[in-house]
């Protein structure tokens, strides 16, 4: 574990996109370790003098009229969100952390219709009695809180409402971190936008810390690495959270499919092997409810080994899905403000690569890292 010492005074101060269950994590999580000053299975306790408790919620924006109004503390505990606590709800309340309030952002496409079917614990109820917040609100909201970077936790299938708040970044020059799969951060367009602007961005759609992209994606790595001719990987998911209710509509899937076979396409680019015929398949994804905040993976991998021999690999993985996601944005933000320091602007290569489903560029795993332990390593005066 790094330094614990060499810390610095500035703080991260976060405006939130969707106060759903990973937020929920992501926040009890930094509670937690404001608290105890330790916390099991961070990656890094120390990023460029930042410790994972640098960082401030100071504004959010969410549709829920169970959210809407809120402090950001108080609006995580409403449902649908139904992750463990990493924190006591005491806890929450007394924090050192900086909580600012809840605000209705632009319903847009955020919120699909199939959700009406579903029973109020397990669905968004879109609050009809706030009117939205117009572009000059929300300018004005960001300025006065002084946020300098912006997390989007928006669902599955939110083309619109991810791009009015990439925008929204642009207008106002703040820092974006796109943890979903609509590709901002991966598409030259966009990311040539903020690097012009001088802004610092990472995507997109993360990574869990230990999920069924990273594992099948290592053990692609692998078997190519060794030789192996992979001839197909496949990846099915089920779970219970408001995520997987939403992914019930197979029609906005479209990209979180792209997204994770992207991190399956990345192996073959990475050890310089043509894909060919190999049958990559990730999803679609089950409903649950039982399953509440718990997913569970099956990955299977056939390959052939030397002569032809065959290779079948079967492996099943249960995992709680909200905070599997929270380490790797607690590092992502923290990497955001160092690399602005920095004077850096534009996608940050290796901790997308290192992160992200799917980076602006496909960097081998241990070169992702690399860079992302040199940037761990920077220290301010
Ligand atoms: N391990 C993981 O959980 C993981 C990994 C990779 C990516 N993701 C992605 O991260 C995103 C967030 O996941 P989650 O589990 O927190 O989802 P969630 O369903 O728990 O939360 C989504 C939140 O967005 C709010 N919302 C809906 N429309 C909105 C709008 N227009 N404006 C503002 N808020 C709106 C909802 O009310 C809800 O609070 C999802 O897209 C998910 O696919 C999650």
């Amino acid at each position: 574990m790094s330094d614990t010492q060499s810390v610095n005074s500035d703080r991260i101060r976060a405006c939130i996109i969707g106060v759903g269950n990973c937020c929920t994590s992501l926040i009890t999580g930094i509670v937690s370790y404001a608290k105890n000053k330790s916390l099991v299975g961070i990656t890094y306790e120390n990023i460029g003098g930042y410790l994972p408790d640098t960082v401030d919620f100071v504004l959010a924006f969410d549709v829920d009229k169970r959210k809407v109004g809120k402090k950001i503390n108080e609006a995580i505990l409403q449902k649908p969100n139904c992750t463990p606590l990493l924190c006591t709800e005491e806890d929450l309340k007394t924090s050192s952390i900086e909580f600012g309030m809840t605000f209705k952002g632009p319903v847009l496409d955020g919120v699909p219709e199939h959700l009406s079917e579903f029973p109020d614990d397990e669905r968004f109820i879109v609050d009809e009695e706030q009117p939205e917040c117009s572009k000059e609100e929300i300018s004005k909201l960001l300025k006065d809180n002084k946020v300098n970077v912006i997390v989007n936790y928006l669902p599955v299938g939110s083309q619109k409402a991810v791009e009015f708040w990439a925008q929204i970044c642009l207008d106002n020059s703040i820092n974006f971190l796109n943890c979903m799969p609509v590709f901002i951060v991966s598409n030259p367009e966009w990311s040539k936008k903020f690097e012009e602007k001088g802004l610092v961005i990472c995507g997109d759609d993360m990574q869990s810390q230990l999920g069924s992209s990273i594992v099948s994606s290592r053990l692609t790595s692998l078997m190519l690495e060794r030789g192996m001719d992979v001839q197909c990987s496949l990846q099915s998911n089920a779970g219970g959270n408001s995520d997987f209710c939403v992914m019930l509509a197979r029609e906005r899937l479209k990209s979180k499919k792209i997204s994770k076979e992207n991190v399956l396409k990345n192996q073959f680019i990475i050890a310089d092997k043509d894909i060919g015929e190999t049958f990559l398949q990730a999803g679609p994804s089950e409903y649950i409810r039982h399953y509440k905040d718990m997913k569970v993976a099956h990955i299977r991998i056939e390959a052939k080994g030397f002569g032809g021999f065959p290779m079948i690999l079967d492996c099943r993985m249960s995992v709680i899905d909200s905070a599997n996601s929270a380490g790797v944005v607690i590092d992502s933000l923290r990497f955001i403000r160092v690399a602005q320091r920095l004077g850096k602007s534009g996608p940050l290569y290796g901790p997308c690569a290192f992160y992200q489903k799917t980076p602006p560029k496909a960097i081998k795993f241990e070169d992702a890292k690399k860079e992302c332990d040199e940037l761990a390593a920077v220290r301010f005066e």
